[in-house]
């Protein structure tokens, strides 16, 4: 099946050519724009498309992404209504993510940024230290990386709270919320914040003011969902008045960071450039080939996003 592989971000191609290489007998991946025989494109691996992409391929019938969250696909103007978008789900990706929110959650709760510094001035002072079970850490989003987050927390003895959108038994050990009355209850009991949750018109601006005053003094933001998702101005703000002693900040409204931007160089934040976790090459090849015979075979490819709500 013929693949248009489309990014004005990245090149797709070469990051991804051995594993399409490896697909090739079953996909023909070819870059946008296709000149010759675009009518006979029937699927498209896209991350950050072009705002008039898919304009060129009439019989298109799924976008796959690269990743997990499917925003910026979804968000193309030139996308039709009944074409599928299809997310990545790849357990080793939610592993990844579990690892690197755990180490931020530590870094919180064993004061290593202090540690730092105190190396910088050659100062030998032990600090007070809390155990895990002191440490309240909530997520917001219960999906499939929320949910091996929340474990592996879990298992490191911090307690853990879930959030979702609609109402979930969590696992032994994890306490659910969902909805915002959930949300207001939650962060009462939060000290440590982490986002998980997919850009839509309702968690757009979710992360705000309002949010990091209802938890407890002091607390600690993991920003590793979408950059649109948190009022940057109320960060800071929380940051200022020591609301909030720190942030560990993966994803931004505008990336890469503009050079000028105040984050690079605040004490308080701790940067990584989007690279929480990786998606496997196999993934992505795997997700293609699914997408490609389900569309064969007349079915909704596995890992369709509901574009009714926005992931
Ligand atoms: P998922 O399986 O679709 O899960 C999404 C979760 O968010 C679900 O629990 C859903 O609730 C909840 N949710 C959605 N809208 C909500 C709302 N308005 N209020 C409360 N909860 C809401 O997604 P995933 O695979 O876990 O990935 C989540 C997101 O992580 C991605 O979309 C992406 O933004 C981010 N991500 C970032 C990186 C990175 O490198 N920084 C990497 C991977 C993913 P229900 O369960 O009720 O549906
Ligand atoms: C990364 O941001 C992803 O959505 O997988």
């Amino acid at each position: 099946m013929r693949c248009a592989v489309i990014s004005r971000k990245f090149d797709l191609r070469s990051y991804y050519g051995k594993a399409l290489a490896k697909i090739a007998d079953r996909i023909e991946s070819i870059d946008h724009p296709v000149t010759d025989g675009a009518e006979a494109v029937r699927i498209a691996l896209a991350w950050h498309p072009h705002p008039d992409a898919f304009e060129r391929y009439p019989n298109l019938k799924a976008v796959c992404t690269i990743g997990a969250g499917a925003d910026n696909v979804l968000a193309c103007p030139s996308l039709p209504p009944h074409v599928n978008v299809v997310r990545v789900v790849d357990p080793a990706q939610a592993e990844m993510m579990a690892g690197f929110v755990a180490w931020h959650v530590i870094w919180h709760q064993r004061k290593f940024a202090t540690y730092m510094q105190q190396q910088r001035d050659r100062i030998w002072r032990r600090l007070e230290q809390r155990p895990a079970s002191d440490v309240p850490v909530s997520i917001l989003g219960y999906g499939k990386i929320g949910e091996r987050v929340a474990t592996q927390l879990a298992g490191l003895g911090f307690p853990v709270n879930v959030w979702s959108r609609t109402p979930k038994s969590a696992a032994p050990g994890l306490r659910a919320f969902a909805g915002r009355n959930g949300l207001f209850a939650m962060l009462a009991e939060t000290e440590v914040l982490v986002n998980l949750l997919p850009l839509t018109p309702e968690t757009r601006g979710l992360i705000d003011a309002e949010v990091f005053s209802a938890m407890k003094h002091g607390g600690y933001l993991i920003q590793t969902g979408r950059g649109e998702q948190m009022v940057e101005a109320d960060l800071l703000a929380a940051l200022e008045n020591g609301q909030l002693s720190g942030a560990s900040l993966d994803v931004f409204a505008v990336e890469p960071l503009p050079a000028d931007h105040i984050f690079w160089h605040h004490p308080q934040i701790l940067m990584t450039p989007h690279d929480a976790c990786d998606v496997s090459f196999t993934a992505v090849a795997n997700t293609l080939v699914a997408t490609a015979a389900a569309i064969e075979a007349g079915e909704i490819p596995p890992h369709a996003v509901d574009r009714s709500r926005g992931y």
